[in-house]
């Protein structure tokens, strides 16, 4: 059966399967150390859902959050092409269609945002 269109009423639950890769991955884990996932996943869910469909409600500053992480514990170039590689999978496994081809184009868009300013210096 063809997988469904990703909605926005979707991102919750697929934030949360995200974050279980994240985690399960031990490259990836030490950097979500300490954070509280029934407040954080809620948190990316609504950033996505103001990058992808437009819905108010996300209110952060994505990019110097990022800069204290990486002044904390570095983030390296395979550190994003892991978690980009976890993002797709995560999409892959459960929608099809446009949003999820331009979720995972969004986040390569910020990843190399990031990548830029902290890592290729
Ligand atoms: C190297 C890869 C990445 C790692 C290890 C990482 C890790 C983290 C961590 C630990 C936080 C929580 C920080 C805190 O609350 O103190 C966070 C927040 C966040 N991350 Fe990432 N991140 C990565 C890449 C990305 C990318 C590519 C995006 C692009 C969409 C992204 C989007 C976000 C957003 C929206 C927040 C919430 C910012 C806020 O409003 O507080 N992250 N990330």
């Amino acid at each position: 059966m063809e997988r469904p269109a990703l909605t926005v009423d979707h991102l919750p639950q697929l934030i949360g399967q995200f974050y279980e890769r994240l985690l399960a991955d031990p490259i990836m884990a030490p950097y979500f150390a300490g954070i509280d996932l029934s407040t954080h996943v809620p948190h990316i869910a609504r950033f996505w859902a103001m990058a992808l469909f437009g819905t108010p409600g996300y209110h952060g500053d994505v990019m110097s959050v990022h800069v204290q992480l990486n002044a904390r514990l570095p983030l390296q170039a395979a550190t994003f092409e892991r978690w980009l590689a976890h993002f797709d999978a995560t999409l892959d496994a459960a929608h099809s269609g446009p949003k999820v081809e331009e979720a995972k184009q969004r986040a390569r868009t910020i990843a190399a945002v990031m990548q830029h300013r902290m890592v290729d210096r």
